[in-house]
């Protein structure tokens, strides 16, 4: 019976590994499925037998897996287990709303939960690690991977990455369902220049730090497995060899001791940035800052490690470290004992794909994630007695889960569930236009269409090909033909819902907004997206979702965010001389944390349990929130501060907390938030935590918008002794 691995064995391994078997640990290849990147050639059988890899992405299926696998272990002269890879960021079979979208939800328990049934599907077809999940900030929704993500704020992004960690991770990554979470892309991605996908990043160390950084340190300090270095240029260092962060800021003053992956081809990539000459110097400059892994290294590691050795580039210490920290990773994935532990037999992932479970949980989470913008005169929920419904739009076809493999599971479409939460109603549909280009004859019917309707809920957006890597825009809109589809349906003089499917804010035209009875942001809400529109435009579920990121008025006030610092001349009508537009307004069309719900939600009497603390204590904030509306509903209530004189100036809100409250109709609550003295340090200007004693304004409510929120005042007095304290 051969001993379990250990870390005693790895160093043996590591000392009878030769110097091509240490790099081709450190060397990842793509396999023949799905192209995440430039295309490459897919990994040979061969070449695995050979052991010329140490993992593989991309590579899809239970057989494929334990085949390629068995090569590695079986063929190769070490029978060093491969790991595989893949990204899965909203579920692998089940379905969940693109992240952005989930975001919306403001719900670390079901951020959680998500991952945890993606990592089951993932660890029942051989999948041992996720790229995921993704926590760049984002404040410019023309970078088309805001969908990937957190959206604007760096405490939401903190969030996010520890249910995601927990839930894909577990406590145990050897644990039957555990995969290796893999916390992307360090850092300061979503602040490409313009939101131009790959362009490079400006900012100052005080942003990286205060903004672009904290989501990462919260992975890491949830033990994620991996961390992928960005593809950008920050600051003149590409993320790959930034050593600064990789190696002095991640490794060693947080204690990350997992996997640096790079991203698609970013080592050998270097030489087209220009920092290296070569792919010895290039494989030199990523190892000696940190990274382990080289994703499709055949242009650097692969060629250019040996070279690198040789010329003193870098040493066999280093390379022997990166080798360690790979294998140690597959030892915790428990590959070593079983290198097909994740390769389920067909019945085991029907069983797992069967489960009604995910399915509620898919529905469960598109509920949550679908923010009503607007609602005028309450048009919606719909009325049980509503005659007719025409569903208009290139979305309108909505149907479940394309990746269902027969159609007995995928989601009946949109249509079904209309009928089936509206028995009385008379439903059609038409498309009218596709969505970039018009279609024959297709605004004719529409018209046709919208005059059978006693309303129309028009279906408009952009597909998830139109976001997502490599697809900023410079207009994130809608497109011509779908806008000429809106006016002719408006035309008709019929009250019209409109349904956003999209993985950011979009622009909207104003005379669409001010048109529309009501619209909705569903984002593309996955397997049950169907399922949960309805369930919203029937009222059988009361929308709870809020926007994780303002939503821009115009294209030209992008980066538009709450956290803004202040300026010496805030805006004022009536003087020239203030921080305006000309020609566009200053606000967004709907702020950070904006989201309408049928139920009515009044907020009173906020209050502190202290109204002074020193350095180390801590006060409760306190605010009741009533339901005065006529139906239950979920509410979310946000906790911000402003820090009133500091050094440093500081934005006009920072968000330090979030919950939700439950409420039946007429019902009140007390919703409370721990607020400690530490939560309200800054950076200081040595960029070092700093807490200043003085005023802070502790605001609640249920949005960004100032207009909303109730303030009451804290104060932090400068750390004295307990007798001097008690005086006060
Ligand atoms: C892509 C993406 C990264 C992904 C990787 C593997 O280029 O930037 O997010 O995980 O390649 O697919």
């Amino acid at each position: 019976m051969k001993a379990s691995m250990d870390r005693q064995g790895i160093e043996k391994l590591i000392a009878e590994m030769t110097l091509k078997e240490k790099v081709w640990q450190l060397t990842m290849l793509s396999g023949e499925l799905v192209q995440t990147g430039p295309a490459s050639a897919p990994v040979t059988s061969d070449a695995i037998q050979n052991g010329e890899v140490g993992s593989l992405l991309n590579l899809v299926g239970p057989d494929r897996i334990r085949d390629a696998q068995r090569h590695a272990v079986e063929g190769s002269r070490l029978k060093i287990p491969l790991f595989f890879s893949l990204d899965v960021l909203y579920g692998l079979r089940t379905m969940f709303p693109v992240p952005f979208g989930e975001s919306a939800a403001f719900d670390p328990v079901l951020w959680e939960a998500t991952a945890r049934v993606a990592a089951e599907e993932c660890a029942v077809e051989g999948i041992d690690l996720t790229f995921a999940p993704m926590i760049d900030v984002a404040r410019d929704p023309r970078w088309g991977r805001t969908i990937e993500g957190p959206g604007e704020d760096p405490l939401v992004g903190q969030r996010i990455a520890q249910a995601k960690v927990r839930g894909y991770q577990t406590a145990d990554l050897a644990a039957p369902t555990a995969i290796a979470a893999t916390a992307k892309h360090l850092a300061g991605y979503g602040a490409v220049r313009a939101g131009r996908e790959y362009t490079s990043v400006d900012m100052s160390e005080r942003l990286l730090h205060e903004v672009y950084l904290p989501p990462f340190k919260a992975a890491v300090e949830a033990g994620v497995a991996c961390i992928m270095p960005a593809f950008v240029d920050l600051n003149g260092t590409p993320m790959s060899i930034h050593i600064q962060i990789l190696r002095r800021l991640v490794r060693e003053s947080w204690g990350f001791d997992g996997v640096m992956v790079s991203d698609w081809s970013s080592v050998a990539e270097l030489l087209v940035h220009g920092v290296a000459a070569d792919p010895a110097e290039a494989a030199a400059l990523a190892l000696n800052a940190g990274v382990d892994i080289d994703m499709m290294g055949k242009g650097a590691y692969y060629d250019g490690l040996p070279e690198a050795l040789d010329r003193g580039l870098v040493t066999m210490a280093t390379i022997d470290e990166a080798v360690r920290r790979v294998l140690h990773l597959k030892l915790r994935l428990g590959l070593f004992d079983n290198p097909y532990r994740r390769c389920g037999s067909p019945e085991a992932v029907a069983a797992v794909g069967a489960q009604a479970a995910r399915r509620a949980l898919a529905r469960e989470a598109a509920r949550k994630s679908i923010v009503l913008l607007t609602n005028i005169e309450s048009t919606l929920p719909f009325k049980k007695d509503l005659k007719s419904i025409a569903i208009v739009g290139p979305f309108s076809d909505l149907k479940g889960d394309a990746s269902k493999p027969d159609a007995a599971q995928r989601m009946s479409a949109f249509v079904d569930h209309f009928k089936a939460a509206l028995p009385k109603t008379a439903i059609s549909m038409t498309a009218g236009s596709d969505v970039e280009l018009p279609t024959e004859n297709g605004l004719e019917a529409a018209r046709q269409d919208a005059q059978k309707g006693d309303v129309i809920v028009l279906c408009l957006g952009e597909t998830i090909a139109m976001a997502g890597e490599a697809s900023s825009r410079g207009y994130p809109g809608l497109p011509q033909v779908q806008q000429d589809l809106a006016r002719a349906v408006f035309d008709s003089g019929k009250p019209v819902v409109v349904l956003l499917f999209s993985g950011r804010p979009l622009i909207l035209p104003d005379w669409l907004a001010a048109r529309a009875k009501a619209i909705l942001a569903v984002w593309h809400p996955g397997s049950e997206g169907a399922a949960a529109i309805v369930d919203v435009l029937s009222g059988a579920y009361n929308p709870s979702g809020r926007l994780s990121m303002s939503w821009p008025t115009d294209v030209g006030q992008i980066p538009i965010f709450f956290a803004e610092r202040p300026t010496g001349r805030p805006r004022l009508e009536s003087e020239h001389f203030s921080s305006k537009y000309l020609d566009i307004p200053n606000d967004p069309r709907f702020e950070f944390g904006h989201g309408l719900s049928y139920a009515n939600f009044f907020m009173t009497n906020p209050r502190a349990t202290k109204w002074k603390i020193a350095p180390g204590e801590t006060a409760e904030i306190l605010v009741d929130v009533k339901n005065t509306g006529a139906v239950a509903g979920e509410h979310t209530v946000f906790l911000f501060i402003r820090d009133v004189v500091s050094s440093i100036t500081r934005p006009y809100l920072e968000l330090k907390d979030f919950t939700k409250v439950e409420l039946a109709p007429g019902e009140m609550k007390t919703v409370r938030f721990k607020l400690s003295a530490d939560q309200l340090r800054f950076l200081g200007p040595d960029l070092k935590p700093l807490l200043e004693p003085g005023t802070f304004n502790i605001f609640v409510g249920p949005s960004a918008n100032p207009s909303k929120l109730q303030m009451l005042e804290l104060r932090v007095h400068p750390a004295q002794s307990a007798v001097a304290r008690a005086q006060i």
